[in-house]
């Protein structure tokens, strides 16, 4: 499994990992994939640049990447407490009722609403990318639209590729325009913010609309080297997946409270999921429960836009994750996550897709060498 993009990254298969797990981030790259670390929850540059440092000792001497959240289309400045200022009481009290209602306790503390939101801010972004940019980073990737001119130009400077994700091909071609290398095609079935356009259709769509002028890696219900081998097939140079370590031991290391949110992964199938925007205003894939329910029924408000809504229910997954309560947990996650049926560890997940692409590889040739011939006309 070794494609052009291998060596652009400096890995050695083309398997990339977004998570918000330095943990499992650096056991992706250590076993040969890219693990690229999502930065959204570093709202403090240093504290982001101390992650980072400890990712450079642990990595083996192997590259990983960052991503980053800078929307192109939302207000990307103010404080949490102005925006705050723009939630109707309808949705407070719609939240505070629902909790209540689900039985999740209140917190002893409350926590910085805010916070999930501060990182989505240019100013934010731009300071994580100036840490990130002097650390064995090989990639810089945003998610919600191409990345600003500027930030592309200093990651190019530091020979660092930039990838952005695409919905439609419309979005990958405008990403191409604006300097980006990779774009992620990530189909309706990915878990986190999701189009409308399914991988089968949308991946070669996009390899086709980007051309030899970028390389696309495929995002979305991929857990197999059977489906790796398919992304392979459609066009793809590689594939980015995001589901899948959510259920590893690494990522327990670092998300320490994540117990509960597991099992509720590993029980699901794939048909308990659901694309909503109550996560943050934006169309989202998340695991059913009775929150995601809960929204869902007659005479719930609708969810408010980006980053309003995000900064509604941001205590509320607070209380949510502290409850404990496998059948309210407010998860992004895929389809995929029908096949997630148990925690391990990253390094056999990563074996496994390799010798499964393996596999599927070896299959299709052996079609290909015993497929009968065509006799010859008389
Ligand atoms: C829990 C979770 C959080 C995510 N957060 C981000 C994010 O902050 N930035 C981003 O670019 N993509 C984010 N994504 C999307 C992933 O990068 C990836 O495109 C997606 O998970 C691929 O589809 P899959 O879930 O089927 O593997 C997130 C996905 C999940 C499951």
């Amino acid at each position: 499994m070794h494609t052009p993009i291998c060596d652009r990254l400096g890995i050695e298969y083309p398997i990339v990992a977004f998570t918000p797990s330095e943990h499992v981030a650096v056991a992706v790259s250590r076993a040969g994939g890219l693990g690229v670390l999502g930065c959204v929850r570093f709202n403090d540059a240093d504290e982001l640049d101390r992650v980072l440092h400890w990712m450079d000792a642990h990595t083996d001497g192997r590259p990983y990447g960052v991503d980053i959240v800078m929307p192109n289309k939302v207000p990307t400045e103010g404080t949490a407490a102005d925006l705050s200022t723009y939630i109707p009481e309808e949705h407070r009290a719609f939240v505070e009722r629902t909790l209540a209602e689900l039985g999740v306790p209140e917190l002893d503390t409350h926590p910085d609403g805010g916070a999930g939101v501060l990182g989505w801010l240019h100013s934010v972004a731009r300071a994580q990318v100036e840490v990130a940019l002097n650390h064995r980073i090989s990639l810089v990737a945003n998610a919600l639209g191409s990345p600003p001119r500027d930030v592309i130009a200093a990651a190019h400077d530091r020979g660092v590729q930039v990838a952005a994700l695409a919905g439609r091909a419309a979005h990958a071609r405008a990403h191409v325009e604006a300097g980006v290398d990779i774009v992620v095609a990530q189909g309706y079935e990915a878990g986190g913010h999701t189009g409308e356009i399914a991988s089968m259709v949308l991946l070669p769509e996009i390899v086709d609309a980007v051309g030899s002028d970028a390389v696309v890696l495929a995002a979305g219900g991929i857990g197999s080297g059977r489906q790796i081998a398919a992304a392979l097939a459609l066009g793809a140079q590689g594939v980015w997946m995001g589901s899948y370590w959510l259920t590893t031991t690494e990522y327990l290391q670092t998300m320490t409270d994540s117990a509960t949110m597991q099992s509720a992964l590993v029980a699901a199938t794939s048909a308990d999921t659901v694309r909503t925007r109550i996560y943050s205003g934006k169309p989202a894939r998340l695991l059913r429960t009775r929150w995601t329910d809960a929204w869902a029924r007659p005479g719930a408000p609708a969810p408010l836009p980006m980053p309003l809504q995000n900064l509604l229910v941001g205590e509320a997954h607070a209380r949510i994750a502290a409850s404990h309560d496998p059948s309210v947990v407010a998860m992004p996650v895929g389809q995929i996550v029908g096949r997630m049926n148990s925690v391990r560890p990253v390094a056999e997940i990563m074996a496994e897709l390799v010798s499964g692409f393996d596999e599927a590889v070896d299959r299709l040739h052996t079609m290909r060498a015993s497929a009968a011939p065509v006799p010859p006309a008389r």
